[in-house]
């Protein structure tokens, strides 16, 4: 009996980056972990730029889901997570993770109607009508009831929502415990050096949002207080496996805590100029 072919070492090592696709080529749904799912489609800046957005599927220890974020699925995305979820009947909860993520809130719900629906205290504004929980992600009394299965963390120095309404940075950060996977909106993305540059430029690494400076709060210790958090966050999660990062990529670090310590590094100066800037 002729013994099975199996495939070269290289063949069986995941993919270290799955870049965010303009085209509809590669599969939108793929399976991260044994209970987790990364679902990612098209976002379209003025309807040209794409710059994609994600949603995550995550089942529960007591095998029931959770929708993190809100995208509109494709057909085929639909499909995918109706069948993981008895017809959706299985979700417990849509958990709207970024203040600024708003767009496909209702469709989602419209979807999955029976899903307890939790946003920020935005999403609460934003769309009034919609049957909100009472209570909002942010507060960590309903970040508690998900303690189980998911860990959150809300970046400190920066405005959760930035009244300037360009500026993105502050999300709930969610890590699911059992795979170690962080899903993050805006607050850290993945860098990617462009094709021609990848040879002189280091491998993809992770960044905090390129307006950071914006979002500092206006007062003396808010580029320490932020300063602290990253490195705090660095340090909890350092054993993180994958980091989701909405516009962006998949991304797995070879190490969270020196790719976190390395994006500090970056806003380094950003910190240093918000720090003079309310100096006594
Ligand atoms: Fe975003």
């Amino acid at each position: 009996m002729r013994a099975p072919v199996l495939p070269p070492p290289e063949a069986a090592e995941p993919s270290r980056e799955r870049l965010i696709s303009s085209t509809k080529e590669m599969p939108n749904v793929e399976q991260l972990a044994g209970d987790f799912w990364s679902i990612r489609g098209d976002f379209r800046i003025a309807g040209i730029l794409n710059i994609g957005t994600q949603m995550s599927l995550v089942r529960q220890s007591n095998g029931r889901f959770l929708l993190i974020d809100s995208y509109r699925p494709e057909e085929e995305e639909l499909s995918a997570v109706r069948a993981l979820t008895n017809g959706g009947e299985a979700i417990d909860a849509i958990v709207n993770v970024h203040p600024f993520h708003t767009l496909h809130c209702r469709v989602l719900h419209e979807l999955f109607p029976r899903a307890t629906l939790i946003g920020t205290e935005r999403h609460h504004r934003e769309y009034p009508d919609l049957p909100w929980s009472k209570d909002r992600i942010e507060d960590t009394s309903t970040q508690e009831r998900f303690g189980a299965d998911l860990e959150f963390a809300i970046p400190s120095g920066v405005d959760f929502v930035c009244q300037d309404e360009r500026v993105h940075v502050g999300s709930a950060l969610v890590r699911h415990r059992s795979s170690r996977i962080l899903h993050v909106d805006d607050t850290i993305n993945v860098f990617t050096p462009p094709a021609l540059l990848r040879a002189l430029l280091p491998s993809p690494r992770l960044r905090f949002h390129p307006m950071l400076a914006r979002a500092l709060g206006d007062r003396a210790d808010a580029a320490d207080a932020f300063e602290q958090w990253a490195l705090g966050l660095a340090e909890a999660w350092a054993d993180t496996t994958v980091v989701c990062a909405a516009h962006s990529a998949i991304h797995r670090p070879r190490s969270f805590r020196e790719e976190m310590e390395a994006a500090l590094a970056a806003v380094k100066p950003v910190l240093a100029l918000h720090r003079r800037r309310f100096a006594g």
